[in-house]
This record gives C-alpha cells, structure tokens and sequence, in this order.
C-alpha cells in the first residue's frame, strides 16, 4: 500500500466534549476548550479527532438525543467555535469527525413534534409509529415485543393520537423511519451540511439499528437471560436490527462523503465478526471503518487474543482496512479492565496492530472509572436500571489537565466529579515523567509514524506462547517483533536478534519477558 488514507495510516482519538476542557466555568466542557488543547493533541501524536455530539439537545442522552442536527448547543459554544476549531484543527494537520447520530432524533426535535400532532401531519411517517395490538382480555398492548436498549418496552403509547412510537433507545428518542425518502433526503442535507463546512467526516451511531425488518416481527427470546442481566438482553435483536435494506442507506451516505472526497465514516456496530464485516460493503460502497470492538469485551489472555486477531483478520473482506478499539464513553475503561500495569501493555497492543486504533480520550493518562457517588449520577442508563453496573459516568469524568483547581478541567463546579488521584494522575504531571504511561503513548505514537511497517505494514501472529503475544508487521525492509507479556510473571521467550527500539517498562532482556512487560525489536534488514 503506497498511498494509504488518513484514516487507514493515522490514529483517531475520541473527545467526550462535555469532559475534556471548560473554558466558561459552567463545568462542562465546550469547543473553546477543545481548541484550547490543540497543542496537546497534535502534539501526542495523533492525525483524527472524534468529537462525541454537539449539537443542540435536550440532553436527556447527553447529546445523542438531537434536537437540531444542523447546530451547535448553547454549552459547547456556537456555529462559529466550531468552524473557528475545525479552521485551527486544520491547520495544526488534524482531521475532525462529528458524531452523526441517524437512528433517532430527540422527542423535542421539531420534526418529532410535528410528527406526534397528529397522525395525518405530514412528518408522521418521519417516525415509526403503529396501532396497539388487544391482548388476551382486550387490554391495549404495544405492537410487538421489542425491547429498549435502556430497559422496557421499546414501544411508547401516545395518547393524543392513539399510536405507539418505537424508540430503541430512551422514549425521548425516537427512532427516525429510514424507510421514508423524505426523512432520508433531509438527513442526507444534514451530513451535507457539515461536509459542506469542512469536516472530514462522521462517526455514526449505531448504524446497525437504522432499519427494522418491514413485518416487525416479534423478536426470538434469549435462551441465555438470566436475572442481572440487561432488560434488552431477554429477547435477541433479531428482527429490530441488521436488516438487508440497511446496506442501501449506507451506499448513500458512502457516496455522498466519496462526493466530497478525501471523508472517513466509521460505524458505531455492535454485531459478532461474521456480521460486521458486511457493513464494508461491495466495494466501496460500505463505511470506510465498521468499528471493531472485540478489545473490549476480549479476554485478556494470548491464545484468546491470537484467536481473536487472526480471526478478524481473515474475516475482512477484499480491500477492507481493519481497525481496533480498546474503549469509549459507554464501556469500562481499558485500565479498570486489565489494571494499570497491564494498561501499558494494552497501549502497545492498540498502537502496534495491523489497522486503525482509537484511543479514548484520558486512557493516554491511565485514567480508570471512577466511583460516582448515587446522588451524582447523571448517566439515563444508570438511572433507569440502577444498581447493576450499567452506568456510564465512570469513563465520562473530566479530564485532568493539572494540579490546579479542578485539575484544570474548569473555574467552576465539574459536571461528574474528578479522578480521585488527579492530583498526581493529569497531563502535566505525566509529560514530566518519563516512566508515565502518557510518554509510552508518546513514544508509540512517534513510532508509528516513523515506521510504515506499524502505521500500514502486513502482520504476521507468531504463536500465542503461554502469556506471550507476539506478531510481526513488515513493510518492505521494515520489520519489527512486537512481543506483549499479559501476565505479571516473568517469561521465558525466545525473539529473534533485533534492537529494542521500546518497552513498556524496564530493559529489555533477551530471551525473557519482565511481568506486565512488552516490547518492539527492530529487526535487521
Ligand atoms: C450509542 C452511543 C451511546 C448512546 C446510544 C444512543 O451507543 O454511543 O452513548 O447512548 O448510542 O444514541
């Protein structure tokens, strides 16, 4: 590959906006804030950022329930910031990508209001709206069984109209009909719309979900529910989700950002491999990264990793660029997962394998959840079903800058509280010590640009041995071994002769692994 795109050679990192700077002392973060750490960002090393929503919201998802998609919300800033970010991003040689959330808009977007006025308003089929079915002793029961993400039924009633709207997520979100041409035109002249600004393209929520099979069929049962688990798990998405006709959609939005050239769509698809790998599309037809989640649920363990890789590897399709994910604003951070020392470990993963890697804004610092006392809670999902550990206000905490007020993160009162070791644990102190998991990120990231063989080069597993992951990546003369100890013992691993060029931690020794040790040998040409 000689000319590789941005978003296949670079490295995206995700800005939960609400959590990453304040800078008007309302303790959310807003865009000023954002281009305020520029510097930090271009810095680090990274080519992309994706920016979670910013668009106006009641905020009852925080952000993900849209009320405007063709506007900037008041506590981000305006219009302006943003063309002001996208303009200083650009220069600094930074790529942005907003959050396009198609799925659903928020119950306060005009579109929905109007829809909901009545049932001959012209906006009504804008939604998915449908009579209630009798039960067994005439009561009104909503139309299928379908389940919302966040817990009950997925169905709404509306008394004014006498309907159930479907709403996969909360009932303030209802999911848009992508089955109508009009809804779809105006959602296209929404992704236009930024594209016509400049961006460089969309991250797209759950893509997966946007079309439902035509009958609305009940959905199977899971035979595997158990109590604790999730509400959406008793039944399987079967019929609400992944369905033939998404594939068209996707073709549109690929061929309007394809129109405009040089465009990235990455989609948010929590579906197994097999699945994911048709939202590629036939050639050039599909999102440029179907996300790939599978770090964030692996276990950490090298026969399971190798297995996982080298599956994924051969699942992708003719001309597909593969990418990897360790987390983002709805799961368990990466370094409450593994632990801090193995946290090292699974930056050199991410940063060292064959595809694109997504860093999630604080895990370059170590950060890990943290503990939201109850009367803080913020999260719907906690909210809604309390108690099991849903909730996702532990990896959304402001990002510690310094040990200043509020680490930096802002003059007033945070929205979620701080990391309780922020005094020690922010980007200041990092940058100063040379053993913090923030210079390993530094370095990995100037590794990956100064060797084609990590940013585009082939991968090569070598076996999985006991606790040992370790695999090639070559381009050309360019050949590096990367080997990762996941185990805190030391282990014995015979590498081929070749020049360390970094470690996690320690000195490299040949022919063993330090616990929690990982390391990248050049080798000779
Ligand atoms: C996606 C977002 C998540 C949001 C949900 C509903 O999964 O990542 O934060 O709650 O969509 O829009």
């Amino acid at each position: 590959m000689t000319d590789a795109s941005w978003w296949q050679s670079g490295v995206i990192y995700q800005i939960y906006p609400r959590s990453f700077q304040d800078t008007n002392g309302d303790g959310i973060g807003d865009l000023r804030g954002i281009e305020r750490r520029l510097d930090y960002l271009a810095d680090l090393g990274v080519d992309a950022l994706w920016i979670s929503p910013i668009f106006p919201s009641p905020m009852v998802d925080f952000g993900y329930d849209v009320a405007d998609y063709t506007g900037v919300h008041p506590i981000f800033g305006t219009l302006a910031d943003f063309d002001r970010l996208l303009a200083s991003a650009h220069s600094r040689g930074l790529k942005i990508l907003l959050d396009f959330v198609p799925n659903h808009s928020s119950d306060q977007h005009p579109w929905f209001r109007e829809s909901r006025s009545s049932r001959t308003n012209p906006k009504r089929d804008w939604y998915i709206w449908r009579d209630p079915v009798a039960g067994p002793d005439g009561e009104r029961l909503p139309p299928n069984n379908w389940i919302s993400d966040f817990g009950g039924s997925a169905w709404q009633w509306d008394e004014a109209t006498g309907q159930y709207y479907y709403h996969a997520m909360l009932r303030e979100q209802p999911d848009l009909n992508w089955r109508n041409p009009d809804l779809r035109a105006a959602m296209l002249d929404a992704m236009r719309f930024w594209f016509d600004r400049g961006v460089d393209g969309f991250r797209v929520d759950i893509l997966w979900h946007m079309i439902k099979a035509a009958d609305f069929r009940d959905n199977p049962l899971n035979p595997d529910w158990q109590p604790g688990m999730a509400d959406m798990h008793k039944v399987l998405q079967l019929y609400s989700t992944d369905q033939p006709e998404i594939f068209e959609i996707v073709a549109e939005m690929r061929a309007l950002a394809d129109r405009y050239g040089n465009k990235a769509l990455v989609g948010e698809i929590y579906l197994p491999v097999e699945r994911l790998m048709a939202y590629y599309g036939k050639a050039g037809e599909g999102v440029h990264l179907p996300f790939n989640f599978q770090l964030i649920d692996a276990p950490w363990d090298a026969a399971a990793l190798h297995r996982m890789v080298s599956e994924y590897e051969a699942a992708l399709p003719e001309g597909g660029w593969p990418n990897w994910v360790l987390g983002n604003h709805d799961r368990p951070r990466i370094a409450s997962r593994v632990g801090e020392a193995q946290a090292r470990v699974a930056a050199m993963l991410l940063l060292t394998m064959r595809g694109t890697p997504t860093i999630y804004y604080g895990d370059e610092i170590g950060l890990a959840d943290v503990a939201i006392p109850a009367d803080k809670v913020q999260d719907p999902r906690e909210l809604r079903e309390p108690g099991f550990g849903f909730g996702r206000d532990p990896v959304r905490t402001p990002m510690p800058w310094d040990s200043s007020t509020h680490a930096g993160f802002t003059m007033g009162e945070p929205w979620l509280p701080l990391n309780p070791d922020w005094r020690a644990r922010n980007v200041a102190a990092e940058a100063k010590d040379q053993r913090s998991i923030l210079s390993l990120y530094h370095a990995l990231l100037r590794l990956r640009r100064a060797h084609p063989a990590l940013s585009v080069g082939a991968v090569r597993l070598l076996s999985a041995h006991g606790h040992v992951l370790a695999y090639e990546r070559i381009r050309g003369d360019d050949r590096l071994v990367i080997a990762l100890n996941l185990s805190g013992e030391t282990q014995q691993f015979e590498l081929p002769e070749g020049r360390a060029l970094l470690t996690t931690s320690g000195d490299h020794v040949p022919g063993r692994l330090a616990p929690d040790q990982g390391v990248i040998l050049e080798l000779a040409a």
